[in-house]
């Protein structure tokens, strides 16, 4: 039995900064942005979206009445959670309108948690191939105004249905991860904003993909030149580059041009999005499925997960027939198209606007108009609007 993904849906805040803008106001050549880090644009998330909305906006886009009777396992995978005991994975269920007969659970390990999620939702549907699950890994990428970090910020989230018979992509059974206890990334209770070892992890992430791409091809004997596409998870565009290149060396010229022009493909969105920590390999997933001019049925896509902390894994998975007819290219470009341009003082009071320990909270939800919002904390719960 082929288990994977059959259905894949993405959402974003619609406000963005030109990282050209940013670039300039921060005193730095804009190349180096657009270039050197490889983003064009940086999506600012308003006060009224959160982890949750995030998710469920990216949740309406895909899931039907038939999907939501067949979930029994919601996993919600985030580093930008919003309760230290409740999970983002209840109020998601709850405002999706999903049956209470299911479990709901947030999961963590930094940008490796949906991919974890993806993992333990395969091995739930084999035990019960007539269920479905859902998986979602939704973030807030901050590292704070006027640090090096700051043009790699960005947000967002991707949402999942895990089947058996998927319709786009069927995971084949062997992975290989590899986990070390590393600081290049964190985020200590009560910070806002992680803190970051940054060329320290630009070097760990490919130290780890080059561990387990090794280990997944000693596995399966299958060669690079029998994946259609290699995706990695995006902190930023270059970085995904970064591993990219160290799978090339040595490689036959015309293998290596053809995985790169997938590659351009794959990083298309993220270039105007920026890091969904969580959901930024699904990005690049859904990035090549729909502006890919060439990809075939029965294809292999590999697929490198890396999560700060240490967390790495290598899979793979194989496109379904008719895969295409579960996309919606036209639906994204206009989602991102029609993003409102905010100024580099518009960024910096929004991003300056996040209140976490607020009591009682009222947020003017009229400027947002997401299906999902959220709309304030009284007597410290949070309060959403499904409209
Ligand atoms: P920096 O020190 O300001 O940048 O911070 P830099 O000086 O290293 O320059 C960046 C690149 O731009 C370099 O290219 C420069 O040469 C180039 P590289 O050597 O890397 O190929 N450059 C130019 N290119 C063209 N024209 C120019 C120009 N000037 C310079 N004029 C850094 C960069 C990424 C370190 C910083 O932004 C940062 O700390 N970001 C956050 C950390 C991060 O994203 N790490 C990625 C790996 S860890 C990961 O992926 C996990 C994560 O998603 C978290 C999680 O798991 O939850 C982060």
């Amino acid at each position: 039995m082929q288990i994977g993904i059959d259905k894949l849906g993405f959402y974003t805040s619609d406000l963005y900064v030109d990282m050209a803008e940013l670039a300039q106001a921060r005193n730095e050549d804009p190349n180096k942005y657009l270039i050197g880090i490889g983003q064009a644009k940086m999506a600012v998330i308003p006060p009224t979206q959160d982890a949750v909305t995030l998710a469920a906006n990216a949740c309406s886009k895909i899931l039907t009445e038939e999907d939501k009777k067949q979930i029994d396992l919601v996993i919600f995978a985030t580093e930008s959670g919003i309760d230290n005991s409740k999970s983002s994975a209840v109020y998601l269920s709850r405002l999706l309108g999903l049956s209470h007969y299911l479990r709901a659970v947030e999961l963590k390990q930094a940008c490796y948690g949906a991919t974890a999620a993806l993992q333990l939702a395969k091995g739930h549907v084999a035990l019960h191939p007539d269920k479905k699950a859902l998986v979602v890994g939704a973030d807030i990428a901050r590292y704070g105004l006027h640090t090096k970090g700051e043009p790699t910020q960005g947000g967002g989230a991707c949402a999942m249905v895990i089947a058996a018979n998927p319709r786009i992509l069927a995971l084949e059974d062997t992975c290989s991860y590899y986990m070390d206890d590393a600081m290049d990334f964190w985020r200590p209770f009560d910070h806002t904003e992680a803190l970051v070892d940054g060329k320290f992890s630009a070097n760990i992430y490919v130290e780890f993909f080059q561990k387990v791409f090794e280990a997944y091809q000693a596995q399966t004997g299958i060669r690079i030149e029998e994946f259609k596409a290699l995706l990695f998870h995006l902190p930023y565009t270059k970085q995904g580059l970064k591993g990219l290149r160290a799978a090339l060396a040595g490689v036959d010229p015309l293998v290596a041009g053809k995985l790169l022009r997938q590659f351009e493909f794959s990083r298309q969105y993220s270039r105007q999005v920026g890091n969904l920590y969580t959901g930024s390999l699904y990005l690049g997933l859904l990035s090549l499925l729909n502006l890919s001019d060439s990809l075939k049925a029965h294809e292999r896509l590999g697929l490198f997960s890396y999560g700060s902390g240490a967390q790495g894994e290598f899979f793979s998975g194989l496109l379904m027939p008719g895969f295409e007819k579960m996309l919606d290219p036209v639906f994204y470009e206009q989602l991102l198209a029609h993003r409102k341009q905010v100024s580099v003082a518009e960024y910096e009071q929004i991003f300056s606007a996040l209140d976490m320990r607020a009591k009682d909270l009222v947020l003017d939800v009229s400027q947002d108009q997401a299906p999902f919002v959220f709309t304030g904390i009284s007597e410290y719960q949070r309060q959403y609007l499904a409209r």
